[in-house]
């Protein structure tokens, strides 16, 4: 008898020992049927009883019945410890739980009047396109007939990158040129981006603003079309009852040129203090594009005409939104930018 009982002791062992062992749920519930299953090792010594003699078998009942509730109460514990402690791989998920809320961010007020402006210009056929921040002389000054003595080509005006033959773009002007070169007209194009002056930055003044060019050219444009449109899209960007004017002014590529200003949007041309008791806010320069812009990208002058204009973002997104500094818009404070 004792050699039954040796061989059930070290199975009863054994399973002790697996039993701690397992390291995964599967593991145990895998040991659970290799020692206590129906066709199991300790269900194989219940089939041996019958080869054993009669007297031995209440003991060797017992011992088997022993070491089924040792092993039994084990695999009980370790299964209630994997409940209590999810390990690896294998965790507790409970649906019910409430998610943890991603902030979702949005568009800078910026990048919303931004598209707002070209909305309303691509209403009109204009097409969005976008030129380099980094120029050379002859897409910021030379072909936008821009003489070689004027102050803005000053390096008080510009930024120049060493050695001098590169700059940073200071108007979106450079765009026109670009455009032009490489399409034969007809063409209208509007050119949103960053441009960069070594101004001093205070309230109203940054080193990096944003402009919107506009150009149309095609045979037959006139000052009437410029107006039109750009009535249109004052009415459009600001509200119906905006009014606009143009002020006679000069810029180099544009002949004749004027300053536009639209009826002051917080006074309706009453005026206050934003507008200066004016009634009218400047918002662009505008004109037909000069004879010798056209020469220096090889379009005829006598054969099409066009208009051009240019806008700062940051001043329309001010007046817009009655923001008094600038630098609200580089200093990335969320109070700020959630309002928007
Ligand atoms: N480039 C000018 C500036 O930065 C703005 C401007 C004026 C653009 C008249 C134009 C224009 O296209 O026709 O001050």
């Amino acid at each position: 008898m004792q050699p039954i009982l040796d061989r059930l002791e070290q199975l009863c062992q054994e399973a002790l020992r697996q039993i701690q062992n397992a390291a995964e749920p599967v593991v145990l519930e895998g040991l659970r049927v290799q020692y206590l299953g129906r066709k199991g090792k300790l269900a194989e010594f219940t089939a041996q009883m019958g080869q054993i003699p009669q007297a031995d078998r209440p003991a060797v009942g017992d011992a088997i019945n022993r070491v089924k509730q040792t092993v039994t109460t084990a695999f009980q514990e370790r299964q209630a410890g994997f409940s209590a402690r999810p390990p690896g791989k294998q965790f507790a998920f409970d649906i019910t739980l409430p998610g943890i809320p991603q902030p979702i961010g949005h568009l800078h007020p910026l990048t919303q009047v931004i598209e707002q402006i070209c909305e309303v210009f691509k209403g009109l056929g204009f097409v969005v396109v976008e030129g380099p921040e980094i120029e050379t002389d002859r897409y910021n000054f030379e072909a936008l007939n821009i003489p070689a003595d004027h102050p803005s080509r000053d390096s008080f005006d510009t930024f120049y990158l060493e050695g001098g033959e590169y700059l940073l773009r200071s108007q979106t002007s450079t765009v026109q040129i670009r455009m032009m070169e490489k399409t034969k007209p007809p063409l209208a194009i509007v050119a949103p981006g960053k441009v960069f002056r070594p101004d001093a930055v205070d309230a109203s003044h940054s080193f990096m603003f944003h402009q919107i060019e506009g150009l149309l050219v095609d045979k037959g444009v006139t000052f009437s079309h410029l107006k039109g449109a750009l009535d249109l899209f004052a009415k459009r960007l600001f509200g119906k009852e905006t009014k606009i004017r143009f002020r006679p002014h000069y810029f180099p590529f544009t002949e004749p040129s004027a300053e536009v200003d639209v009826s002051c949007l917080l006074c309706q041309g009453k005026g206050c203090s934003v507008c200066g008791r004016k009634g009218w806010l400047e918002i662009m320069g505008a004109g037909m594009v000069h004879p010798n812009v056209f020469r220096a990208v090889g379009y005829d002058p006598k054969k099409y005409t066009g208009f051009a204009f240019g806008m700062g973002i940051e001043r329309i997104a001010m007046l817009k939104y009655g923001i008094e500094d600038i630098r609200l818009f580089f200093e990335n404070d969320v109070r700020f930018l959630e309002q928007f």
